[in-house]
């Protein structure tokens, strides 16, 4: 094949791919937020996160139903057995959440009382994580997608054993037409706007407490407006 050939058909490829999966925002108001198995034994097998930042990262899925006051639902696999309950701290973000236990089902979503809190919820775009990235995560995010829903992947609140195993499943995931995404991707595009409410006000000390990279920068701007003074050298810097 004649390069000019190979590379038109190449592009053609990339314009039939981008045109399967149109970019859809997330709109607060049609988002449901849910907490797959990120339970206290599961936990163990994560070792794709260092387990401090994961922990966080975790936790910080969870609270984004609380800043952008998300219906949520968590769910568990086999808690009374190895895989523990969820952290008492999601639970205590979500006391009002569905918590569905399944006593059996790998796949939430084959779970009837599961799908049943989905359906109630009557949302359109579903924001997930889970433990592990390459099962709990995956095979529910691509029921879902088959299902109709649009799914947002929370990169890095869910887990697995291995980056090689994590990277094959988000590549998978994003072929399936899941939008894996960061954290800040998805507070971002929730928020959209920082005179919005939830908006600066709200999601500055939610960042602080969450995105410490974020929250570092604010900090570092308001003692500079506050107590700052110019060091000598700085007013030759552009
Ligand atoms: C959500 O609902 C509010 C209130 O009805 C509306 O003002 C807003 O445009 C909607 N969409 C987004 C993305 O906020
Ligand atoms: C589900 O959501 C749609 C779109 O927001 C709305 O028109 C409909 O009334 C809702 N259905 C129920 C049962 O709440
Ligand atoms: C920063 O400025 C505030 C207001 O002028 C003052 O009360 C405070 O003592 C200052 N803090 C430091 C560490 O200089």
């Amino acid at each position: 094949m004649k390069f000019t050939t190979l590379l038109t058909t190449g592009l053609m490829v990339l314009t039939a791919q981008a045109d399967s999966f149109p970019w859809e925002r997330l709109d607060k108001n049609d988002s449901l937020l849910i907490v797959v198995d990120l339970q206290v034994g599961l936990f163990h097998t994560v070792r794709d996160w260092d387990p401090t930042v994961y922990k966080q990262n975790m936790l910080a899925h969870a609270a984004i139903g609380q800043v952008f006051n998300l219906p949520t639902i968590l769910t568990t696999s086999a808690e009374t057995g190895p895989n523990g309950p969820l952290p008492q701290e999601i639970l205590d973000m979500h006391p009002t959440a569905p918590l569905i236990q399944r006593q059996g089902e790998v796949n939430a979503w084959d779970n009837p009382e599961f799908r049943e809190a989905v359906r109630a919820a009557n949302k359109s775009q579903i924001i997930i994580a889970g433990i592990v990235t390459d099962v709990c995560t995956a095979f529910l995010a691509r029921s879902l997608r088959a299902e109709g829903y649009s799914v947002w992947a929370n990169l890095e609140a869910s887990g697995t054993v291995t980056k090689e195993i994590r990277d094959l499943a988000n590549d998978q995931l994003t072929r399936a037409g899941v939008n894996v995404v960061s954290l800040f991707a998805i507070v971002c595009d929730l928020m959209r706007d920082w005179r919005h409410t939830p908006g600066a006000v709200q999601l500055q000390p939610w960042l602080d407490r969450w995105m410490p990279a974020y929250g570092m920068i604010s900090r570092a701007h308001r003692a500079a407006v506050v107590n700052g003074t110019h060091v000598p050298g700085q007013e030759f810097l552009p």
